[in-house]
């Protein structure tokens, strides 16, 4: 069974003890009902440091009105059994008054990488993730935190935060785990019919087909509409975007020389999936 932990004092005893020892740490922080994709940051983590510390905490200032903040999946016991197995160290599973103590009122906003795409259709959401991660950041004091690309922009969001900072953890980026069929791994995708989850590897297919494509030197306008068209045409009620941008900056994609992502997040039944690639 993995050892538990519930307040910030308790986390930071057992960090110095690990340091006093000299041994490295690595940091995963998640909102639970972990699957493979979880599994793989956290496997990376046990790869590249000593001592490898999961956090488990549903971060109500990253959900907006009318979003699942209540019906979110939580199974704490499951998650914690996976984490044991896998050989993680410690579990840091905080309550929301240790994390939002009476008075809160500190924010953290990464202007410009935090506005654009999901910044536009969930407003004061990277607020809340930066919030959140640079707590964690600063609570555990790991030397490593690892943060999957499935969700490409929160990545260079959290980067950008640690390095303006000055947070001395490495942020290192893990590539997406998906499923045989391509559907990037999501604990969103129980919400999808049998039906839609039949659909949903389409959202896969029509990135790869567009990076290919921007490779190849076509359109960038013409095979963005064309994606949406794509995607719209399997089931898709909606397609927030699907576009391709400057990997690092998040701008429009301009430069063909520079490395490129194409991100999408588009509305399937109750589930809106967000996948992306590498042009
Ligand atoms: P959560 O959605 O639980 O994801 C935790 C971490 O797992 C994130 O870094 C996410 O990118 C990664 N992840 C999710 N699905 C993945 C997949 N299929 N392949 C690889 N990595 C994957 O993201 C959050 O929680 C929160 O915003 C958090 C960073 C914990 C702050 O509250």
């Amino acid at each position: 069974m993995i050892k538990t932990v519930r307040t910030v004092d308790e986390l930071r005893k057992i960090v110095r003890g690990w340091r006093a020892e000299g041994l490295s740490m690595g940091l995963v922080p998640t909102m639970g009902a972990l699957h493979a994709g979880h599994m793989a940051l956290a496997a990376r983590s046990l790869e590249t440091t000593d001592r490898t510390i999961a956090t488990l905490f549903v971060n109500p200032k990253q959900f907006g009105e009318g979003e699942d903040l209540e019906s979110y999946p939580r199974d704490e016991q499951t998650d914690s059994d996976k984490l044991g197995q896998a050989g993680v160290h410690l579990l840091f599973a905080p309550d929301v008054d240790q994390m939002y103590p009476a008075n809160f009122s500190t924010g953290v906003s990464v202007g410009g990488l935090g506005d654009v795409l999901e910044g536009t259709y969930r407003p004061g959401f990277f607020d809340g993730v930066a919030t959140v991660v640079s707590k964690l950041l600063n609570q555990a004091g790991a030397d490593r935190a690892f943060f999957g690309e499935k969700d490409y922009q929160q990545l260079q969001v959290i980067t950008r935060m640690a390095r303006d900072l000055n947070i001395p953890t490495v942020i290192e980026g893990v590539a997406t785990i998906r499923e045989e069929d391509g559907l990037a791994l999501s604990s969103r995708n129980v919400y999808l019919s049998a039906e839609e989850r039949r659909a949903a590897p389409v959202l896969y297919q029509t990135l790869m087909q567009v990076a290919s494509r921007v490779k190849a030197g076509d359109d960038i306008i013409e095979l963005e509409n064309w994606g949406r068209e794509q995607v719209l045409a399997v089931g898709f009620s909606s397609v927030d975007y699907l576009s391709v941008h400057d990997a690092e900056t998040l701008e429009a994609f301009g430069e063909r020389s520079r490395p490129g992502r194409v991100l999408v997040a588009a509305k399937l039944g109750r589930a809106r999936l967000i996948d992306n690639v590498p042009v």
